[in-house]
């Protein structure tokens, strides 16, 4: 619904302006009753901007800020100027028009590329520009007077005075050199965890590239873990100290582990240049953690992640509870290789036999940049989202569950006489569960029409050790969206976190022990899927609507365009985090921020994260 009225606000706002403009042609060519039914056309968009401003702001302020203080006024009062020069100084009238023109155009402008929030240099760049594309107009138009200079003057000034002031600062709010490097912040040592009894779990991983054949034969040039897409499943048990060697073999990019969704000590985190400097061909790093949470995770390199996590760079990460349960378990990681959906690495349909009658998990894990879309053909329910089990999940049935990029849903399911498939976006990728080898494959089921699952209701509620009501220590705003600023030292098109890009994002900045809420808008017209490192929030509101179903502790959520949302979390992982969206390229292109604990810097100032 916002993001619907986000796009005809826009669409008003550049009719409003081509029928400025071409009322203005009009009255160029003595053409004055189709100027004034054009201008008519002209004022009636803009008053419908008016009302879909208002409904607009019923959503956040966000979503009107630079309407309300820059857009709407300016292009009222050219269009009142306008509107004198007909009635008084005709000679006037068609610069007039357009200059109303050029100032209806700025909304739309400005909606599309300015990031939030607008800022007094904003508003002088747009007035400016609008008042030089008038000058350039008249210019154009054959005008030649003596006070020319200064009239280009007025106009010039304040769109260099307002880009001066609305350039960022050149580098972010994380000071160097203080306090503790997270580097330093490691996982318990191998050799006293054994002596004391902790079972040890060792894997070692060597990245290097590789072909690699899917199921139907297609074969990929990959960057692999071990020569193979995905990397080894990683499957431990709880309270083991898992110690992973990586090695790179000739990744020349470099690679490292994160371990998406799994809260390890910072300088575990495997972010390049921020815990550690990435791992180049020939080197290698040893991770360690306690397997304290169980659930379904995945690791991937953290090192030009965008490009590398594509190309094969992950793997799955399951941690099994001591007293394991029965039944079936399979982990289903997503990765869509070129145009291609696999499961794992099977690019058709793959069939795993099961008894009747046997419990069946089914851990799927998004790898991808965008969401997928999971249905059913047999009641089932939803156990597990991002690792964490649901309370009280009750049985669904002909429904879908969104998955988000880096997101992971177990769902539970019991095996029939009858086979049941998990189909991916409603038929690109099929994983069936049938009874024996000579069951014949059921035809497949149209899911399309299925209504998606509305998590902000489902299970039952619980306590959790905060809430919406909670006395939050620290709120931060992330307001979403696409604008030019400044990124690598260039102005360009970015994905922005406050109308800045990564790095010149503000840092958030948290004590150990705070309780944090983070307030997230989309006002772009792209899904951003959220990931912060090191924590797991828990959903507070969706709209401003209170959650309602079973707690939901997630690391990884989508925010669509038009949504806010908000989490909260108790900042009980000392270090410094990225906090980002996990649509990598978005992230690549400046959707990235830090969240550091007072007194813990990052381990390197060339911090690129992404
Ligand atoms: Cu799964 Cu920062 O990433
Ligand atoms: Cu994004």
């Amino acid at each position: 619904m916002t993001a619907r009225l986000i796009d005809l606000e826009v669409l008003a706002g550049a009719l409003s302006a081509a029928a400025w403009l071409a009322a203005a042609g009009c009255v160029a060519a003595r053409r004055r009753r189709s100027a004034a039914a054009l201008a008519a056309v002209a004022v009636l968009a803009f008053l419908a901007r008016i009302g879909l401003v208002a409904a607009l702001g019923r959503a956040g302020w966000w979503f009107v800020e630079e309407k309300l203080t820059v857009t709407l006024p300016l292009a009222a009062v050219t269009a009142v100027a306008a509107g004198a020069a007909a009635l008084t100084a005709r000679r006037w009238t068609a610069l007039a028009l357009a200059v109303a023109g050029y100032a209806a155009a700025a909304g739309p402008v400005l909606a599309l590329f300015a990031g939030y929030p607008p800022g007094w240099g904003t508003g002088l760049v747009t007035a400016g520009a609008v008042g030089l594309a008038g000058v350039v107009t008249r210019r154009a138009a054959g005008h030649r007077s003596r006070r020319a200079p200064l009239v280009w003057l007025l106009a010039l000034a304040p769109v260099v005075l307002g880009a001066a002031v609305a350039v960022p600062p050149p580098a972010s709010a994380d000071d160097g050199g203080h306090g503790v490097p997270v580097s330093s912040v490691r996982g318990p040592d191998p050799g006293t965890a054994a002596a004391s009894g902790i079972p040890v779990r060792r894997f070692t991983l060597t990245a290097r590239t590789a072909t690699v054949t899917l199921g139907s034969g297609r074969r990929v040039e990959a960057w692999t873990f071990d020569g193979r897409v995905p990397g080894p499943a990683l499957e431990v048990t709880q309270g083991d100290l898992v110690v992973v060697t990586l090695r790179n073999a000739d990744i020349a990019a470099g690679v490292t582990l994160h371990w998406h969704g799994y809260d390890v000590p910072a300088g575990e985190d495997g972010v390049a240049g921020m815990t550690q400097e990435a791992v180049r061909p020939g080197e290698s790093f040893e991770y360690r953690f306690r397997a304290d949470q169980t659930g379904t995770y995945w690791y991937h390199t953290h090192e030009a992640s965008d490009r590398a996590v594509r190309l094969g760079l992950y793997g799955t990460l399951v941690v099994r509870p001591r007293a394991a349960a029965g039944g079936a378990d399979l982990t289903l990681p997503l990765h869509t290789f070129g145009t291609v959906l696999a499961v794992g690495d099977r690019d058709l349909p793959v069939t795993h036999f099961v008894a009747p009658g046997t419990p069946v998990r089914l851990r799927v894990v998004n790898t991808d940049d965008g969401p997928h879309r999971l249905t059913l053909t047999a009641p089932f329910r939803l156990v597990a989202v991002d690792g964490t089990d649901l309370n009280g999940p009750g049985v669904l049935e002909r429904v879908a569950i969104r998955l988000p990029a880096g997101a992971r849903a177990d769902v539970a399911i019991t095996a029939g006489v009858t086979p049941v498939a998990l189909q991916v976006d409603d038929g690109r990728a099929t994983v069936r569960l049938a009874p024996a080898a000579d069951t014949p494959a059921p035809p497949p089921v149209g899911t399309a029409a299925w209504p998606t699952l509305d998590q902000t209701r489902y299970g039952t509620p619980a306590p959790t050790p905060l809430d919406a009501q909670s006395r939050f220590d620290r709120r931060f705003t992330m307001v979403l969206d696409r604008g030019v600023t400044l990124a690598d030292g260039l102005p360009k098109y970015a994905f922005t976190v406050n109308g800045r890009a990564y790095p010149y994002v503000t840092t958030q900045t948290v004590r150990a022990g705070d309780l944090v809420h983070l307030t997230i808008v989309n006002r772009g017209r792209d899904t951003h899927p959220m990931h912060l490192h090191g924590h797991h929030v828990l959903a507070l509101r969706y709209n401003g609507r209170p959650f309602t179903g079973s707690p939901l502790w997630m690391d990884t959520f989508d925010v669509q365009p038009g949504e806010v949302w908000e989490v909260g979390l108790r900042a009980d992982n000392p270090g410094v985090w990225m906090n980002h969206c996990h649509n990598l390229k978005h992230a690549a292109k400046g959707m990235a921020v830090h969240l550091a604990y007072a007194g813990y810097h990052p381990a390197s100032h060339h911090a690129h994260g992404a």
